[in-house]
């Protein structure tokens, strides 16, 4: 066994080896605190210098990690986060959990993962474990990183080592969380995949040990591209079915009674998230380098981004039976964020469906507890602030469109002076409204 390999191993095992999290975002803050609280010293490093500070004042700034948590870990001290880079020097092991965004031609932007794989080479030193977590195509680790590192005249599995491994946080989800959640890692070579199994090993339940980065990396993809056909198919049921007047919600809720073979996934106004909307353009955009079309892919992302259209489409046609046309009327969306209770809202529908209800002439407003300014984003400026969610503001409104479920939507008194309610989320079935019984017209989209 290298010096290096066996020097590592045992401070993975008496846990004195130091991990460094590069981006301190959704996946990186969690996993930042999982390792100090597993007895690990940390160090959180990020570009953008408001979340060390925030952190080192003990407050968190995503919703679902308690300050309690962030304030407890930091007062302990074994963790710091930091705006400088050559403190990478210090770690035994460097995660990397920074952004893998789209371009504006939905191609991979890898500039974070390029401009992190040259901090990270400039600092190289014998000894350390680099291990890629950013969601990305099959090939990336060997690609991108590998070459960099190694232009530093260590090689890999002896003077470094090297793995990727895919995080699979699921944010606000009360089941599973970073500890677990078994988490799929992928070596370089073998000394590489050793230590850094070991090295999840120490702070997460199940480690899953495969035979590439490239396994791993093809794995990640597999599980997002999984849920965008399937919910690409729910979104696909809900438009024939409804055709047919029959509620697609109800049949979902009668074929989930299959005990085997089948697996809900729901229809929505859209797909949103960090994940979802843009990993599967990951795969696809890599395969054509290869001459191989990944249909099934691009079906659902064409299938699940007519969706706010499809919204929209509904919306003026209710309106249209109330006697009002989209233009002039008032529309209230409810939810900004992408999913239920959660604070996030990168690439949320709702941005798309507010736009839409605006070209059309509506006048409109957002409610959502969860985001109380909309923040400009990559694509969208929507410039507003949430309207409180009270009966009396949702009375204000010619029509209330449902876009995210969140569980302060759930009281049917909210609606007792609504009209109309365009409902892209099953919200309002299980509060009684809308099956002919007093209370707002309800239309699902
Ligand atoms: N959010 C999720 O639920 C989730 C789940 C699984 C995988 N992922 C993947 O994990 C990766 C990170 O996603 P996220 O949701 O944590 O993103 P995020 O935007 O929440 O966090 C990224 C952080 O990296 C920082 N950053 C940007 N450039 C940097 C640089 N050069 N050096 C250091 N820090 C930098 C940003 O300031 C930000 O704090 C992505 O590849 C994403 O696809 C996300």
């Amino acid at each position: 066994m290298s010096d290096h390999r066996s020097t590592l191993a045992a401070k993975i095992s008496d846990r004195s080896a130091r991990v460094g999290i590069i981006g301190l975002g959704y996946v990186g803050l969690p996993l930042a605190l999982l390792f100090e609280e597993s007895g690990f010293p940390v160090v959180g490093f990020d570009v953008d210098p408001a979340k060390p500070e925030a952190l080192h004042r003990g407050e968190s700034y995503i919703r679902h990690i308690g300050k309690e948590r962030v304030a407890k870990a930091f007062a302990r001290g074994r963790i710091l986060a930091t705006t400088d880079f050559d403190r990478l020097a210090e770690c035994d092991a460097i995660l990397v959990c920074v952004p893998t965004p789209l371009g504006r031609h939905r191609e991979p932007d890898l500039s974070f993962i390029r401009v992190t794989g040259d901090e990270v080479a400039r600092r190289l030193r014998p000894g350390q474990l680099v291990v890629l977590e950013s969601t990305t195509y099959p090939g990336t680790t060997r690609e991108e990183l590998l070459p960099r590192f190694e232009a530093h005249g260590l090689a890999c599995g002896e003077g470094f080592f090297l793995a990727f491994s895919p995080e699979r946080e699921d944010p606000g989800n009360k089941s599973f969380h970073t500890q677990n959640i078994p988490k799929v890692v992928g070596g370089m070579d073998p000394a590489s995949l050793e230590l850094a199994t070991a090295l999840y090993g120490a702070a997460i339940a199940t480690v899953v040990p495969v035979a590439s980065p490239e396994v791993a990396e093809a794995a990640k993809i597999l599980e997002n591209v999984f849920r965008a056909v399937n919910i690409a198919l729910a979104n696909e049921m809900k438009v024939v079915l409804d055709k047919m007047g029959i509620n697609v919600w109800e049949v979902i809720d009668a074929a989930k009674t299959k005990p085997f073979g089948f697996m809900p996934f729901y229809p929505g106004p859209g797909l949103g998230g960090h994940c979802i909307p843009l990993d599967p353009f990951y795969l696809t955009w890599k395969a054509a380098e290869h001459g191989a079309w990944a249909r099934f892919i691009e079906l659902a992302g064409e299938i699940n981004t007519a969706m706010p259209e499809y919204v929209l489409e509904r919306t003026a046609r209710a309106l249209n039976r109330h006697g009002k046309s989209l233009k002039g009327s008032r529309a209230l969306v409810l939810g900004l964020s992408y999913k239920a209770d959660i604070d996030d809202d990168r690439e949320s529908p709702s941005f798309e469906i507010i736009e839409k209800l605006r070209e059309a002439g509506a006048e409109v407003a957002y409610c959502d507890p969860y985001i109380p300014v909309a923040r400009p984003g990559r694509e969208h400026d929507i410039r507003l602030s949430s309207v409180p969610c009270t009966a009396a503001e949702f009375a204000r409104h010619d029509v209330l469109v449902v876009s995210t479920a969140h569980s302060d939507f759930k009281d049917a008194a909210l609606y007792a002076g609504a009209r109309l309610v365009v409902d892209t989320r099953n919200l309002m079935a299980p509060l009684g409204l809308g099956t002919g019984a007093p209370g707002p017209d309800v239309v699902r989209a």
